[in-house]
């Protein structure tokens, strides 16, 4: 279908070491170089990051979020990366986020803790739909 889209949710280790200044800078690398590329692709979504975990939603067309999460499972800055959700969606949650960012200064990232706890911390066992849904949270309170 020429207008289909795809919403990809994941959860990962951070593996950049280094002090939370030398890790921000390197979060700040990442999220630089994910907007100009999702920008240009019509890829929207959103980021989270907690020290020793990212959780990231992807959306738009099928072709583009694929080749976009085949090049970030290969990306060394984070390991153990797990599909969470792989959903056909009607209309996407971050129209206007090349990638919105949700990071711990914020202190936001609790919700998504709260969802982790559930699992016994095994961010595997984390619902797609519901890690989806806390992001969605996140960004709206952080727009208040
Ligand atoms: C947690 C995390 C999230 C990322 N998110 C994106 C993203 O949304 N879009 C993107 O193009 N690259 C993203 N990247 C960067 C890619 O992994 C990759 O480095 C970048 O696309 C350049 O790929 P290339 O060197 O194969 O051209 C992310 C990397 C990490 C570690």
């Amino acid at each position: 279908m020429k207008d289909s889209l795809v919403r990809v949710v994941y959860v990962s280790r951070n593996t950049i070491t280094g002090d939370d200044e030398h890790i921000s800078r390197e979060v700040v690398k990442i999220l630089d170089s994910a907007r100009a590329s999702n920008a240009s692709s019509g890829v929207t979504g959103a980021l989270m990051f907690n020290r020793g975990l990212f959780a990231q939603v992807l959306e738009g067309p099928p072709d583009r979020v694929e080749q976009t999460f085949e090049r970030i499972q290969c990306d060394e800055r984070h390991a153990e990366v797990s599909l969470l959700a792989y959903d056909v969606i009607t209309e996407r949650s971050f129209n206007q986020w090349s990638m919105a960012y949700l990071g711990a200064k914020s202190g936001r990232p609790a919700k998504l803790l709260d969802l982790a706890q559930d699992t016994g911390f095994d961010p595997k066992r984390l619902d797609g739909n519901e890690v989806h849904a806390a992001l969605q949270a996140m960004l709206l309170e952080a727009d208040h």
